[in-house]
């Protein structure tokens, strides 16, 4: 067990009341030149995909496979770590039995419901937050068309949120997406999707936010929206923060980074209700920037080599000031 250091970026946070956390999966427990850059650096971690509905319940029904989740789990227990639960309802990453289904609205809500309940009954007390609905909005603000949405309509939001409320009442239940980071449609959608949620009964706690960014390009309204977000009654967090550039990176662009999570992160200190940052992984080594957006990467504040990069010192020094 590698312990959190002393001027690793979570014990400065601590201090100002956040908590830090990153991306972690199975697949790294046995990479310890990158355990060295996460773990001084953390006290909270998301698993990365193992919590996801693909590797949760393959099989209809069966949660009981000792799953690669389980190690991330107790790993954060043993540290005294939080876990944050991603993500229980999305268009993404499901099993084959839910893609190639024929559902009908009452059939797959109920496979809805019991998904949600069965992953959560499983890891009940050990998770501190849960994604409940990721990804729900289109670019404009509108909803986005997925099996959910196109077989039961908006309240499948109701209805996830009500659900995972009975099954554990104790953890924050967050809808989280991206690009909601400024002012915009998107967010504009977010906003008034939470409020119509949460007027019908159903309890959003929190609005994650992505937070997948770009060099140079970071919005200069953070602070407006996240406030506006707050103002609904509901805390924040970002949640998969990392910033890319093109590759190779430049040494501009690596002082523009720094730049930029230096705000980003300003921006959390600066609202209460923001509780804390996770980076979608600590090291361009393990980030799936480069595999997903061609030409781009280098978006972590480690470097391939497991060094910190200008944006590291930066935030650092910022969270220790
Ligand atoms: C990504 C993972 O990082 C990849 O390893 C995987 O192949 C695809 O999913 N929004 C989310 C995350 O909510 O779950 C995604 O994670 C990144 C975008």
């Amino acid at each position: 067990m590698i312990p959190l250091s002393p001027t690793g970026l979570a014990s400065y946070a601590k201090a100002k009341g956040k908590y830090i956390g990153s991306a972690y999966d199975n697949a790294y427990i046995s990479d310890s030149a990158y355990n060295q850059v996460v773990f001084p650096n953390v006290n909270q971690l998301t698993c990365e995909n193992s919590m996801k509905w693909d590797s949760v319940e393959q099989t209809q029904g069966d949660f009981s496979t000792t799953l690669w989740a389980d190690r991330v789990v107790n790993i954060t227990i043993l540290n005294g770590m939080t876990l944050r639960g991603h993500t229980l309802v999305w268009h993404s990453q499901l099993p084959s039995w839910v893609t190639g289904g024929s559902w009908t609205n009452a059939t797959l809500t109920s496979v809805m419901v019991n998904h949600i309940t069965g992953e959560m009954t499983k890891y009940k007390g050990k998770i501190h937050t849960w994604d409940v609905v990721n990804e729900a909005l289109n670019e404009d603000g509108s909803l986005r068309t997925s099996l959910f949405y196109n077989l039961i309509g908006e309240t499948y939001i109701d209805i996830a949120f009500k659900t995972a409320k009975s099954v554990d009442s104790a953890a924050i239940l967050a809808i989280n997406d991206y690009n909601v980071d400024g002012t915009g449609s998107k967010s504009t959608g977010m906003t008034n999707l939470v409020t119509r949620v949460k007027a019908r009964g159903a309890p959003i706690e929190q609005i994650g936010i992505q937070a997948h960014l770009i060099v140079g390009s970071v919005p200069t309204t953070l602070s407006t929206n996240w406030n506006n977000f707050v103002n609904l009654g509901v805390s924040i967090a970002i949640t998969e923060l990392d910033i890319r550039m093109p590759t190779p990176a430049t040494s501009a662009n690596l002082a523009q980074q720094a730049t930029d999570y230096v705000n980003v992160v300003t921006a959390c200190l600066n609202i209460s209700k923001c509780l804390g940052i996770t980076f979608w992984g600590m090291s361009d080594a393990h980030s799936w920037v480069s595999s997903t957006f061609s030409g781009q990467g280098a978006a972590c504040l480690y470097d391939e080599s497991m060094q910190p990069k200008a944006a590291y010192t930066a935030v650092q020094s910022l969270l220790a000031s």
